[in-house]
């Protein structure tokens, strides 16, 4: 009886990530067994990411040395997933003909059907058909016992310009508010301690279900759940940001004090042309208010440099405007047209060094920013959740503030899965270094 190891390759967001934690779990319960080992594996499924170019060139090159593995291993099979898999379907066999089996990202469960198809010997397989409605699996393989993501809504309908997400994920569909609380009651029962809501743009929650509620709402059912002690959610899109959900942040205890607020850019033009719909004007003032309602808030963004038709000036608002903000983190993009999107067929590409040049400029400008804001919080007291040990340094544990940050610190194990307090020692570039303030844990 031939092996029936696993490997999971993931790339990609949160999407992708929770996606492989219900593939690894659904195929578990197949008796399946994940392996870190290409070189042992029975079965190799990648979940893709067509975001940017070079993830999408990055696949094709790793799908190169994959046919490598599979001369050696004639049995061994080669499944695609992901949003390439859901924008490519069959084609990806015309161009990878040592791929076996290709699933879209509404496909998920239907991978032991597809499967079996491909073991009964008859060809390859795909699935790659948008399904309304597929939304729980009852396995999911978390990779944590301390923090889980939740998708509260697929898909995305606002086609911002340059984005290719709609295209590979559909329109956008919510899970309705009970099956939601049902995951997270379960969770906390595991003893879960804090849920990150997912979705592409979770402040549209709801729009699309009639009985349901908005965002706002959801949370706060949520938060009365017993035993969760932080809610996350992410990502937020700021046209859609209320004062209704600035408000529940406020209120609700468990509700952390953190926004991913991708902002793009800082011209309102490139925004206009971007199809954001808000200005870089209404953006600062949700910024304004978040953080009269929440001082301590942490802020990370998006931006992307290079939009077409960029020009210096417009590069100089986004410039200014990060300098205004202060963002604690900062995830910086430069433009990569992607097929079938709208600013793919624009004129005016902004030339490479050009993108390299202000691409180089603001990582530089970010890190000042975030390494001042980190050293401020030397001396403070913050509080962690514990979620396991430093990779970096498995001498010391790891874990989050509540506004994000990754602190890092001596303590003993029995701390996993804690609150505990610290005192900041050190503010570095990417990580705080801490100590325990207090004995007791949570
Ligand atoms: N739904 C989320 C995440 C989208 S993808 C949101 O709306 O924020 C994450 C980030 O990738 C985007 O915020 C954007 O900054 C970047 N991105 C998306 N498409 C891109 C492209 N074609 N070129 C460069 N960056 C891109
Ligand atoms: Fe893409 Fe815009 Fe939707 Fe985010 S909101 S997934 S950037 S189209
Ligand atoms: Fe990539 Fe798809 Fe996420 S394109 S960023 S994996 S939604």
């Amino acid at each position: 009886m031939p092996n029936k190891n696993l490997a999971l390759l993931t790339y990609g967001c949160q999407m992708n990530e929770y996606d492989s934690e219900k593939i690894g779990g659904i195929l578990q319960g197949e008796g399946y067994q994940l392996t870190d080992n290409l070189e042992e594996a029975q079965l190799i499924l990648v979940n893709t990411c067509c975001i940017r170019e070079k993830a999408e060139q990055k696949f094709y090159s790793q799908l190169g040395r994959l046919a490598g593995l599979k001369k050696k291993n004639p049995s061994l099979a080669i499944g695609v997933g992901g949003c390439i898999a859901q924008r490519e379907g069959k084609r990806i066999f015309e161009r990878a003909p040592q791929v076996d089996l290709v699933f879209g990202t509404q496909n998920i469960s239907r991978l032991p059907e597809l499967l079996r198809q491909l073991r009964q010997g008859k060809g390859k397989v795909a699935d790659v058909a948008q399904v309304k409605g597929e939304f729980v699996s009852p396995h999911i393989r978390r990779e944590s016992t301390v923090k889980a993501w939740v998708t509260i809504m697929q898909g995305c309908n606002n086609f911002c310009s340059f984005c290719v997400v709609p295209y590979t994920r559909g329109p956008e569909r919510s899970v309705p508010g009970e099956m939601i609380l049902d995951e997270i009651r379960g969770l906390a029962r595991q003893g879960y301690k804090e849920v990150t809501l997912l979705g592409q743009n979770v402040n549209a929650y709801g729009k699309d279900l009639v009985d349901e509620g908005a965002f706002p709402g959801l949370l706060s059912r949520v938060d009365d759940l017993d035993g969760i002690e932080r809610i996350r959610f992410t990502t937020s899109h700021p046209k859609d940001l209320s004062e209704e959900l600035m408000g529940a942040m406020a209120r609700l205890a468990k509700v952390c004090e953190h926004i991913h607020l991708p902002v793009q850019a800082g011209s309102d033009s490139v925004l206009d042309r971007m199809n954001r719909r808000y200005t870089a004007g209404e953006y600062r003032a949700k910024i304004a208010r978040l953080r009269a309602l929440l001082p301590s808030i942490g802020i990370s963004t998006d931006v992307i440099v290079g939009f077409p038709g960029e020009s210096q000036e417009d590069y100089a608002r986004t410039r200014e405007l990060i300098e205004e903000v202060e963002y604690d983190s900062l995830f910086l993009f430069k433009y990569s047209a992607r097929p079938e999107t709208v600013a793919a067929t624009l004129s005016d590409q902004v030339p490479e060094e050009v993108k390299q040049e202000r691409f180089e400029e603001i990582l530089a400008l970010q890190k000042g920013i975030t390494l001042r804001k980190n050293q401020e919080l030397e001396g403070k007291r913050v509080e962690v959740l514990v979620e396991g040990a430093s990779k970096k340094d498995p001498a010391k544990l790891t874990g989050r503030t509540r506004t994000h940050k990754i602190v890092n610190f001596r303590g003993p194990e029995g701390l996993v899965g804690h609150l505990v307090e610290l005192e900041v020692i050190q503010g570095k570039l990417y990580s705080l270094e801490g100590r325990l303030a207090l004995k007791e844990p949570r």
